[in-house]
């Protein structure tokens, strides 16, 4: 969707990324990874690991928390703001985008446009059950090219393997099989990871992938289309011990663990983290600002104040 242009981007200084949890991180190191120098941009990343994950929840119900979020962002003066979790903006993309006074960028079109470029005929897509109940990477990829199949599946067991640090325990690849087999078995050349938790764990996808397909499977991160489209910058550059420097890191989760797990993901010290109250984010919400607006009395004229 959104705000797509390379210029719009340079232009950017300030942006907030956020996720129900740690998968946004994999967002954040494909931004990264596109700067010339670690203090090009600035980055506020906050986690909603106490509500987590977000992908088995209502619709109405994660939109309610994505206003809360952006508020809360919001409040941190940021030029633009990244949806690093896919389910949110399946959910309440598009109504984000109708209230945010700030440019807005996802991960959807830049993956659709990917594909269709790749001239990728049969795509598997691994999400959460709300994005893959919402269809949101079919219907993406479907409207940049109709022909190209789709085959989207919720894989619910998945985040919270993320969230606990197991990305490389055996447990990970037990949970894995069922999803890849069920692609696999669809033929297709390529699997995106369409819940940006899922790229850390890229390894255990890649040994069950080797073990299920006959053929080479191309795997797809999202948060690479998106880096690569709006940066202009096609590969990654290495990244610097001091390339998180510029990165603010908040969490409604507990702040240590937080940092522990974060830091491995990322494969750096993220620490300090923040602990935002889930009461400030109530507070900050986008509604109850444009309700307290709305609920204001009306200013009262009086003669004296008017001549
Ligand atoms: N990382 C998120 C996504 O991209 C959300 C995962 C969850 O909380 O279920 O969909």
């Amino acid at each position: 969707m959104i705000e797509t242009t390379e210029s719009s981007w340079t232009n950017i200084k300030r942006i907030g990324l956020f996720d129900s949890g740690f998968g946004g991180l994999s967002v954040l190191r494909s931004l990264v990874s596109r700067l010339d120098k670690p203090d090009e941009k600035q980055f506020v990343y906050i986690g909603d690991t106490l509500r987590c994950p977000y992908g088995d929840r209502p619709a109405r119900q994660i939109s309610s928390y994505v206003k809360q979020i952006s508020g809360w962002l919001l409040q941190q003066k940021i030029d633009a703001i990244v949806v690093a979790c896919n389910t949110s903006a399946a959910a309440s993309g598009e109504e984000l985008l109708s209230y945010s006074p700030v440019p807005v960028f996802d991960l959807l079109e830049h993956t659709a446009s990917f594909v269709a470029a790749r001239k990728l005929s049969r795509v598997g897509v691994m999400a959460t059950n709300a994005t893959a109940k919402r269809k949101a990477f079919s219907r993406a990829i479907r409207k940049v090219d109709a022909n190209i199949e789709v085959f989207e599946i919720g894989c619910p067991l998945l985040v919270p393997i993320v969230e606990a640090g197991l990305t490389e325990a055996p447990e990970a690849q037990e949970a894995l099989r069922p999803y890849i087999r069920e692609l696999v078995s669809q033929g297709v050349d390529a699997i995106i990871y369409g819940c940006t938790h899922y790229p850390f764990l890229s390894s255990a996808i890649d040994n069950v992938v080797n073990e299920l397909s006959r053929k080479t499977v191309q795997m797809l991160d999202p948060a690479e289309c998106l880096a690569s489209a709006i940066s202009g910058k096609h590969d990654r550059t290495i990244i610097g011990a001091d390339a998180y420097q510029s990165c603010r890191f908040a969490t409604t989760g507990d702040a240590e663990s937080f940092a522990r797990i974060g830091s491995r993901c990322l494969r750096q010290n993220i620490s300090p983290v923040e602990s935002v109250a889930l009461a400030d984010l109530q507070a900050a919400s986008v509604w109850s600002r444009t309700a307290e607006v709305l609920l204001q009395p009306p200013i009262q004229f009086s003669p004296e104040a008017v001549s």
